[in-house]
């Protein structure tokens, strides 16, 4: 019996396990310190009223023997397919309902899709980013490329000529820069994936926070890429689905690669391992796209877009150099005095009990930089901001 030999070549644990094991082992030694949490992008505001309501009937139904439901499909109910495309449409984006597969989250999807991949493929990942497409692709052997976001580029790497990648990972608005890809950017991106035959898988996981109406919401708003691009997308942090988990991902039927259709393949791996998103979560998720849940989840972004304009205005004060928070929900920030991003993280928490997510967990390119989210409450942005200006 041999293990998977891959894993001794990741760091020892995820990026926020280690913070949540840090933070924990500091709250313990300090008990009486009220530490607050800006590091993981997790959702304080409850789900919606639209959204609990449907979830309420859902549970009547399933304690009905009329309206019971067991198994359902594992590519997700056509109820809410339907009404992720209804949403696509709102985009100026047409896809069919048997395009979309509904699962428990972004993440799950990002890493479970390297299934229908040979470990053969090289991959390219922007650095810094959401730290699951390396580690996922470390697990399973694959040769990583990386394209380095930085100040001068405005943290969004361009394609580059004499770079072959099979795999190409593109996250906008990034995690955790908060730099958004615009169409022309986008384009060059989908025009170089196209002439080397590689497959983007394009993370959107924050399109819902995206202001300026110029920007894309969604890289299908590029010609030819559904001849390329796989899309993520999340109602984590959309609707604060964060413990509630559903997500969806679309497979484009014109996506065909050596003679298959990669949305067959997907649809394949799927109905193998997967069983499906709970009916109960599903109905939930219908709600969201509903005027009445659009409406609410739109407030929900709002106060936190406001919680990301009071970061902001405190970093400007302080004379801090920080990007993001105009089109996302995080501030990436120049850790000050040239310190490290770990070096920074233990500052902040140990001096003002505040805690972020070190830039350099995000790959190499992120070290000297620094994450808050601006997913707290407003109470704890306001108090966190003051313990910075007075530290
Ligand atoms: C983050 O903080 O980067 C996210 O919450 C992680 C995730 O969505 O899995």
């Amino acid at each position: 019996m041999n293990i998977n030999d891959n894993f001794s070549k990741l760091q020892e644990s995820y990026l926020f396990a280690s913070i949540a094991k840090k933070v924990k082992e500091h709250s313990q030694t300090h008990p009486d310190k009220n530490i607050i949490r800006l590091g993981i992008g997790d959702v304080t505001l409850p789900l919606a009223p639209a959204v609990v309501n449907a979830m309420q009937n859902a549970v009547l139904e399933m304690g009905d023997m009329a309206t019971f439901r067991g198994y359902g499909e594992e590519q997700g109910h056509s109820f809410l397919r339907d009404a992720v495309c209804g949403y696509y449409a709102k985009k100026s984006v047409a896809i069919e309902s048997g395009e979309v597969f509904i699962s428990d989250g972004a993440k799950s999807d990002i890493g479970n899709i390297l299934d229908i991949f040979s470990t053969d493929n090289v991959v390219l990942i922007p650095d810094p980013v959401y730290p699951v497409y390396m580690d996922t692709n470390t697990m399973a052997g694959r040769e990583i490329l990386f394209m380095h976001g930085n100040e001068g580029n405005g943290f969004l790497p361009l394609p580059d000529k004499n770079t072959k990648a099979d795999i190409i990972y593109l996250c906008s608005p990034n995690n955790p820069t908060g730099a958004v890809y615009d169409k022309e950017k986008l384009k060059l991106w989908v025009d170089y994936a196209r002439e080397s035959d590689a497959i983007i898988l394009f993370d959107s996981a924050y399109e819902a926070f995206v202001r300026d109406e110029s920007l894309p919401t969604s890289i299908y708003q590029i010609e030819g890429a559904k001849e390329c691009t796989i899309e993520f997308c999340s109602l984590s942090k959309t609707a604060g689905f964060t413990g509630t988990r559903c997500g969806y991902t679309v497979v484009p039927h014109g996506l065909l690669r050596g003679g298959a259709s990669l949305n067959e393949l997907w649809l394949r791996r799927q109905t193998t391992k997967f069983n499906g998103v709970p009916y109960i979560v599903q109905r939930g998720a219908e709600a969201v796209f509903s005027d009445e849940g659009l409406a609410q989840a739109r407030a929900g972004i709002d106060y936190y877009m406001e919680n990301a304009r009071i970061i902001a205005d405190a970093l400007t004060g302080l004379g801090i150099w920080f990007a993001g928070g105009e089109n996302s929900p995080y501030i990436w920030l120049k850790c000050p005095d040239g310190m490290s991003s770990w070096g920074f993280f233990d500052y902040l928490l140990e001096r003002a009990g505040v805690v972020g997510t070190p830039g350099a967990g995000f790959g190499a390119g992120g070290e000297g930089f620094f994450r808050l989210t601006a997913f707290g409450s407003r109470e704890n942005v306001i108090a966190a901001t003051q313990r910075m200006k007075e530290l």
